[in-house]
């Protein structure tokens, strides 16, 4: 997958994301951008302003007028002459000098709010389009690369942007430059203008492989996330298989290679700039030589034009390193907008949504739905499936035959290729989606905590849950003792993933946030598996109590659950194989129930 920076096709693609980088900053930010535009105009202006002052100032130098002569500079003729008194000339020159510095100090705070803008927005829209993307994009997604390109790579952006500022200021600075020594003499100026092209062109390669070394520093960073990430989220699994050294080793390996690109980096810099000194050098030796005998120019004229030289060639130099950076940094404004367009491919539509959630009164009716994962297998084929309201429905069968992937169906995370959901007769689709999954609450088959309190915890369910709902909630789910025997009872803190409670007490947690949204449909992907007789007997009595307010649909393997459903599903390779009360699947004795029943009695 990785390309040579240098072939066409990258560099056609860098082209094209810094149009779009700049079509942005200047569509997103259109006031700001012309404003800040408009006021490294002006500083420039200022600048060179000052700077042509000082030809009449230097020929001060040799008069004993005290009257300043402003017709025009040397190198021009046929101007017509008029002079000015010294104290009016000094007056102006300050006058020049402290709205220049004004316009630095307004321009400075203009650029590093547009920057700031720019970078905000890029931001948002990385993390709104990622955040409102299809679960079955999402969950082929790794989360260390979001991670960093929301992070680390958009820091980078931010340099790029700014250096963008700074090129733009440079690139005025030196028009304007160029135009005053234009008027002190054409001909030095064409000279020193052949030189600096001929040094811009000498330095191309280098410039490009600087952009080489910026994707080698952008894939050496993502690596690190990975490593640093995996490691984070494994960290129990990591000690338990010793596995410290090897993360420590590939950690070691990547930083060391990062070490290298970022050296290898730095000398190619210092390499320039010592070319670019040493060649503006020799460029300075060479104009005043020219200036002196060649062109015949003026004392005063020679002197301006070596302010000049002294004001232009660090700029030409800073150019250089802007134009160098923006190389290396365009890779990972290349990574950001990668993710971006990929996550805004694959946008969940949920247009025009109605608001408020659903109620079901009837019941949900699955026709005929083929869903198949991305480049993966069948997962559900042909499944027709009736979810009468105000009952338990349990999905059962063998492992990898498709039952979380029905639930997810069921819910709208995914959706079918073919054949309709329908609740109470009304089309799951995009109108209708964003209400539905409101109404649901879910309880995954790995429970998720935030590394948060408990209370924040089960408010994600519900942000204006009171008190009283929250223990209604946990005294269902048969939590309430957990959680009041907890020293700082619903303000502890539960760790990552949950993992300062034991598996049983998360799962009671997490059902306890699915009921506390009192939803029109609760889905339970075996959310008891972790629980003991006494606890799973305990939710078993209050999910049949539940039923005259909700739907429930449970995943089970347990003979305990599944004798609590009025309605069973039995999934086989995706395929839908038996469907009804579990009184009529015994009947024959040789279905799916009927063998549970057997080899758990046995
Ligand atoms: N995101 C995915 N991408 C590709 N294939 C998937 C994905 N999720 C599940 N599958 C595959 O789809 C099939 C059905 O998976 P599903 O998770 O629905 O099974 P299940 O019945 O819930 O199994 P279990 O009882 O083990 O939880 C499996 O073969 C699984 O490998
Ligand atoms: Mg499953």
């Amino acid at each position: 997958m990785k390309q040579n920076a240098a072939s066409p096709r990258s560099s056609d693609r860098k082209r094209h994301d810094i149009r779009d980088l700049l079509a942005n900053l200047i569509v997103d930010q259109k006031s700001t951008f012309w404003l800040a535009a408009f006021l490294l105009l002006l500083t420039g202006a200022s600048e060179g302003f000052s700077i042509a002052l000082l030809i009449p100032f230097i020929g001060l130098i040799n008069t004993a007028d005290e009257t300043i002569d402003l017709s025009p500079p040397a190198g021009l003729s046929g101007g017509e002459s008029f002079s000015i008194g010294l104290g009016v000339f000094l007056l102006a020159f300050l006058a020049i000098i402290v709205i220049r510095a004004a316009l630095v100090h307004i321009s400075a705070l203009t650029s590093a709010r547009l920057v700031q803008d720019y970078v905000k927005n890029i931001r948002m829209r990385l993390f709104d389009s990622i955040i409102h993307a299809k679960w079955s994009y999402l969950s082929g997604l790794r989360n260390a690369d979001l991670y960093h390109a929301m992070t680390a790579d958009i820091d980078r952006i931010q340099a790029t942007v700014t250096v963008i500022m700074e090129l733009i200021k440079s690139s005025i600075l030196i028009l304007i430059y160029l135009s005053l020594s234009l008027l002190i003499s054409w001909r030095l100026t064409l000279a020193a203008a052949v030189i600096g092209t001929l040094l811009i062109l000498a330095l191309r390669p280098l410039r490009r492989r600087a952009s080489q070394h910026g994707e080698t520093y952008t894939s050496g960073r993502r690596e690190q996330s990975r490593i640093i990430s995996d490691f984070l989220d494994n960290m129990k699994i990591t000690k338990a298989y010793s596995a410290e050294e090897r993360f420590s080793k590939t950690l070691e390996q990547s930083m060391t290679g990062l070490r290298e690109t970022i050296i290898s980096f730095q000398r190619l810099s210092s390499r320039v700039n010592f070319i670019v000194q040493a060649a503006s050098a020799l460029a300075l030796c060479a104009i005043v030589y020219l200036a002196l005998t060649a062109f015949d120019m003026t004392a005063a004229g020679t002197l301006a034009i070596l302010v000049l030289y002294f004001r232009f060639a660090p700029k030409v130099v800073q150019l250089q390193a802007h134009a160098q950076t923006l190389n290396s940094n365009m890779s990972a404004l290349q990574n950001v907008l990668s993710h971006m367009r990929d996550a805004e491919n694959e946008q969940e539509v949920i247009s025009g949504s109605q608001p408020g959630s659903l109620s079901l009164k009837k019941e949900i009716r699955l026709e005929n739905v083929s869903f198949q994962y991305d480049g993966g297998k069948q997962a559900i084929r042909g499944a027709s499936v009736d979810i009468p309201a105000n009952k338990i429905t349990v999905f059962a069968g063998a492992t990898g035959s498709g039952k979380s992937t029905l639930a997810d169906l069921l819910m709208g995370m995914i959706a079918q290729q073919q054949g309709t959901i329908k609740i109470d007769g009304a089309l799951l689709d995009e109108r209708t989606i964003g209400a539905w999954r409101r109404s649901i609450g879910y309880v995954p088959q790995d429970p998720f905590l935030f590394h948060a309190t408990i209370r924040e915890n089960l408010m994600l369910a519900d942000q204006e849950a009171d008190e009283a709902a929250l223990w209604t909630a946990l005294r269902a789910a048969h939590a309430e003792k957990l959680v009041r025997t907890l020293p700082a009872g619903l303000d502890t803190i539960v760790g990552n993933q949950g993992q300062l409670l034991s598996g049983g007490e998360r799962q009671r947690l997490v059902l306890a946030r699915a009921l506390l949204r009192k939803p029109a449909l609760l889905i339970l992907d075996e959310a008891t598996s972790a629980l003991d007789w006494e606890h799973e007997t305990a939710i078993a009595t209050s999910l049949k109590a539940l039923k005259q307010e909700l739907t429930i649909v449970m995943i089970a393997h347990r003979r305990r659950i599944i004798a609590l459903a009025d309605n069973i599903v039995i999934l086989q390779d995706g395929a839908v194989i038996e469907q009804g009360p579990p009184k009529d699947l015994l009947m024959d004795g040789t279905g799916y129930l009927s063998r549970l029943e057997n080899s758990e009695s046995g």
